[in-house]
């Protein structure tokens, strides 16, 4: 998993938090590099389960609260570093619509070695889109958080709905722009 995605997480828990907290839930995931990552370097996946562990245990909340959290705060940091790729979309579906062939894409330039989920468009109209995520990671939380925070760097609001699809890994998001 690419480094800005913990670096992240760690500066997430620093701000709403404290420091001393972020130190300790590192700590107690006995991380083999300590906690030193960089935005630019590639971490194995299962640090990011040690975390959200230590986590689940120091906050009472649920994985998926956890991601969803999580997904909402890296999308502004997301949308900080690499707001370029934001650039040509016209607005919240049509940026959802092109995560895959292209959000995605100028990512994995960037970042060859980053594992990204997969994104289909099922149907689409002015104000409505179904989307299906897939990723062995089934971090669907993580991406309904980072929808609801791209709501609002577009300014609108969503209505949404997850399903989990019977093909494992396999989720769909009923998404309507309703203001
Ligand atoms: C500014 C726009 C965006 C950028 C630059 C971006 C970039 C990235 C990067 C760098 C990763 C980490 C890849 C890795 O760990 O190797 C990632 C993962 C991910 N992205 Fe995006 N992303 C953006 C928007 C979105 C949005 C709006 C969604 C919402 C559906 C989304 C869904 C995800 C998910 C769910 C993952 C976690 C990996 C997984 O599911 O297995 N991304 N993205």
């Amino acid at each position: 998993m690419l480094g800005i995605v913990f670096t992240s997480l760690i500066d997430m828990l620093e701000e709403n938090v404290s420091p001393e907290f972020a130190d300790d839930v590192i700590v107690a995931a006995e991380l083999e590099n300590d906690g030193a990552y960089t935005a630019v370097g590639y971490y194995p996946y299962s640090d990011m389960e040690r975390l959200l562990g230590v986590l689940i245990e120091k906050t009472g909340k649920s994985a998926n609260e956890l991601l969803y959290d999580f997904g909402y705060y890296l999308f502004g940091k997301l949308a900080a570093v690499h707001g370029d790729v934001l650039a040509n979309t016209e607005g919240m579906l049509d940026m959802l619509g092109h995560l895959d062939d292209d959000i995605h894409v100028q990512v994995k330039k960037l970042y060859p070695d980053a594992d990204l989920p997969r994104f289909k468009v099922l149907s689409r109209t002015d104000t409505t889109m179904r989307l299906q995520y897939y990723s062995e990671r089934d971090l669907f939380a993580l991406a309904e958080g980072l929808m609801d925070a791209s709501a609002d760097h577009f300014n609108c609001k969503l209505e949404r709905e997850t399903h989990q699809l019977a093909t494992p890994h396999t989720y769909e998001f009923s998404i309507a722009v309703i203001s």
